[in-house]
């Protein structure tokens, strides 16, 4: 497996290594690259929740990633139907997959919901004025508007507003926390796929194995 760091793209192939650490170290660089970088194939990923009768899933944007304790993070809006599935389930299933790679991760793990917190402050001081823009409109997200989609676009175009009111989205903001208890890797090549597992428990690694594919 080779592996460099320039221009921030991490190149491997993986279809011979045996080195298990080396595949845990190289997915949580991924997704920490994911978070940094907007051009990452991963800093869009997918949640999953689940209520038991039925699965959601939803595509999010990777925010931060802490690799030293395993957890990654989203921004959503507080009054979001995410919200109260995971408020439920305190659970999520993150997917992220990146063809030119070849690697899927799929992340699960204790999710934690923080509203008008600090970590709320320090994520929301770092959003941009334009990301603002969907937590100041006063109904939430999901709710029927009785108006043609073009109205709606229209409107958040034309949007306007100073940095200084944009606080008032702070209200609605929610950063949304999984620490991650297992981690699948699953790479694709015509030699042969290649699958391993992680466990962690408080952030710690404590198992590590090869699957069958
Ligand atoms: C490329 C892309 C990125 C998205 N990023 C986010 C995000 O970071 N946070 C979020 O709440 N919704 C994001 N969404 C929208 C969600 O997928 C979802 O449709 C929306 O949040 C409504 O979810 P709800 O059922 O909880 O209201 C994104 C959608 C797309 C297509």
């Amino acid at each position: 497996m080779t592996q460099t760091t320039e221009h921030s793209h991490i190149v491997f192939e993986a279809e011979e290594t045996e080195d298990i650490g080396f595949v845990e170290s190289l997915c949580w660089r991924m997704l920490a690259e994911a978070a940094r970088d907007r051009r990452s194939p991963m800093h869009t990923v997918v949640i999953g929740t689940g209520d038991g009768a039925r699965a959601q899933l939803r595509t999010v944007i990777i925010r931060r990633v802490d690799e030293a304790e395993k957890r990654v993070y989203f921004h959503t809006d507080y009054r979001s139907g995410k919200v109260s599935e995971i408020r439920t389930s305190r659970q999520l299933a993150w997917l992220a997959y990146d063809a030119s790679r070849r690697s899927q991760i799929r992340l699960t793990g204790p999710t934690l919901l923080h509203h008008k917190d600090e970590l709320c402050q320090l994520h929301w001081a770092s959003t941009k004025h334009s990301s603002r823009r969907c937590y100041l409109l006063p109904e939430g997200p999901g709710q029927p508007l009785g108006q043609p989609t073009d109205a709606i676009e229209e409107r958040l175009s034309t949007f306007s507003y100073s940095m200084e009111e944009s606080e008032a989205g702070f209200q609605h903001f929610a950063v949304v926390e999984t620490s991650a208890t297992e981690l699948e890797w699953y790479y694709t090549h015509s030699r042969g796929n290649r699958r391993a597992r992680f466990r962690y428990e408080a952030g710690q690694l404590v198992q590590s194995e090869w699957l069958t594919p």
